[in-house]
């Protein structure tokens, strides 16, 4: 393929019958691997590499001119050419006094605007001046998006909830994202319509999960309180967009929008008014933190040699296991129940963004590219599917992450807790790199009592869990998954593989109102009509 993939190769062979409890033997691997930057540790040394293939994975980065790579994205050049667009999601956290003109356009100047718009909405949220239809102060606000539209407010307000202002106290955020209306079916048994408001996120407007849910939104308003569609909608309605236009025409005034640009990417959107929630639940302070964190992590990332910069890293340690170890699964295990919703977040991050097999150049990719990524807070996770892990015959490479700092200030139980999830956290990478030499005893046991080990993982410590650790955590994996596609030689930022499943529900959805299941496949006939069947008999 190249001289350094070809090297990276027969690296992969000669360490072939090499165990990682025989790598982790070799002197000072613990310094010569750990790495930080922007609040965070990157732990590597429980990867099954030497500093020979460290050095060929930086010869990739070299062979694949990683430095222009980096530039074009950051600078705003189209790294998204099928939909010919550039992706600037770290625009949205450069700072005011900053500058970036592309085509002509200073972008912070608009990135700022619109955050003093949002500060705007959350003072007069906060401070009980957004009133319902009734005069009474907005106490509940449903954020009603899917994917990049839920999952990145949703892991985010999640993990820095205990960041609440006073002021924040007495609003209450939900998220609602299902089509099948599930979460707002529940939701509005509970929430009382007068000081209900709804936060309407959809990039495109167009989405039909969201407008469905919205419709339910709306009807549940008018026929509670007997009024017109048009003054709700101005009362109780936010759009977060960049389509504008499409949400004055289903009735949000423009004043309350939030508009973003078509240059932040659905999964890449937090940073926008799409962190309206955040913003909510963190105050705008937090969510300028939360900003300020993903910004350190941007200049690491453009300016740090790749011998030393994270997000490189991440990605060649994927690239290596991926490509040359053969491992296409990947966990992604926090060991601190405020990351609940990482792994969700990340599986779009990650899937959406690089689940691809025809390259920028229109041809087959000739490598693996995106493994199957999941998770689950780490310490439930091991008591559900760490078998596996141990003793399954998948290789999967996982992902610890976790703070160092918790609970300060706290009780003692709840220290002693954060001691116990860092002490687990510890013992599984251990144990899933030395298998049964993590114990350091001689004792016999049958084979279905013993661990090989050799399942590579990272850590990710951060100090402690703040906004500012939480910006620099997520801009790494956003960068990683753009350095793995840059290897690749795919697309990252578009995902037309979500496209033909939505136009062939179109057709459905019209079969099932006129009732009629001819003209599909034998098998989605023969179902359309056992549910119209079961429909008519009830
Ligand atoms: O269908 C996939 C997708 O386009 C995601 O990329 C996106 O995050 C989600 O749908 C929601 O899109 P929108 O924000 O336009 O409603």
């Amino acid at each position: 393929m190249s001289p350094a993939w070809n090297k990276l190769q027969a690296s992969a062979d000669r360490l072939r019958g090499t165990h990682l409890r025989q790598l982790l033997e070799s002197e000072n691997r613990f310094d010569s691997l750990s790495f930080s930057a922007a609040h965070l540790m990157l732990d590597l040394s429980r990867q099954r590499i030497d500093s020979q293939v460290f050095d060929e994975l930086l010869e990739l980065a070299q062979e694949r001119d990683l430095s222009s790579a980096i530039a074009a994205l950051l600078t705003g050049a189209v790294v998204n050419p099928t939909e010919n667009r550039p992706a600037l999601h770290s625009a949205l956290r450069m700072p005011a006094d900053s500058e970036l003109v592309v085509e002509g356009v200073d972008l912070v100047a608009g990135v700022h605007e619109t955050l003093a718009k949002m500060d705007e909405f959350v003072a007069k949220i906060h401070s009980g001046q957004w009133r319902g239809y009734t005069g009474r102060a907005i106490s509940q606000v449903v954020n009603i998006g899917v994917g990049g539209s839920d999952l990145g407010p949703l892991m985010t307000c999640e993990a820095l909830s205990e960041f609440r202002p006073p002021e924040a106290e007495g609003v209450e955020i939900h998220f609602v994202s299902s089509m099948d209306g599930s979460q707002l079916s529940n939701l509005l048994l509970e929430l009382n319509p007068e000081t209900t408001l709804f936060v309407l996120s959809s990039k495109s407007f167009g989405t039909l999960d969201t407008l469905a849910n919205a419709s339910t939104a709306i009807d549940w308003l008018m026929e509670s309180s007997g009024l017109g569609r048009e003054l709700l909608i101005h009362q109780h309605f936010i759009g977060v967009t960049s389509a504008p236009q499409k949400a004055i025409n289903w009735g949000i005034s423009q004043k309350n929008i939030l508009k973003f640009w078509d240059w932040t990417g659905g999964r890449y959107s937090l940073w926008s008014g799409i962190g309206l929630p955040i913003a909510l639940t963190t105050g705008m302070q937090g969510f300028r933190e939360l900003l300020a964190g993903a910004h350190a992590m941007d200049q690491h990332f453009a300016s740090a040699p790749f011998e030393q910069n994270l997000p490189v890293l991440l990605a060649l340690i994927g690239i290596w296991n991926i490509n040359f170890q053969d491992i296409h699964a990947h966990a992604i295990l926090p060991y601190d129940g405020r990351l609940a919703h990482l792994p969700a977040y990340l599986e779009q991050l990650e899937m959406e963004s690089n689940g691809k097999s025809v390259k920028l150049d229109g041809e087959l990719a000739e490598s693996r590219t995106c493994p199957i990524l999941w998770g689950e807070i780490g310490p439930n996770a091991q008591h559900a599917f760490y078998q596996l892990l141990h003793q399954g015959t998948e290789r999967v490479m996982s992902d610890f992450i976790v703070p160092a700092r918790r609970y300060e200030g706290r009780s003692a139980g709840l220290l002693e807790q954060h001691q116990l999830a860092l002490a687990n956290c510890l013992a599984q990478a251990r144990v899933l790199a030395l298998g049964d030499a993590a114990l350091n005893d001689s004792e016999e046991r049958p084979p279905w009592q013993r661990y090989a080990g050799n399942q590579p993982s990272s850590v990710i410590l951060l100090e402690t869990l703040t906004p500012a650790s939480l910006g620099s955590l997520i801009a790494l994996y956003e960068h990683k998954v753009y350095i793995q596609a840059v290897i690749w030689g795919i697309n990252p930022f578009d995902q037309w593989g979500v496209e033909l499943g939505k136009k062939v529900a179109n057709d459905l959805i019209d079969s099932l109102h006129q009732g009629s299941s001819s003209g599909y496949d034998q098998a989605t006939s023969g179902l359309l009509a056992t549910i119209q069947k079961l429909q008519e008999e009830h």
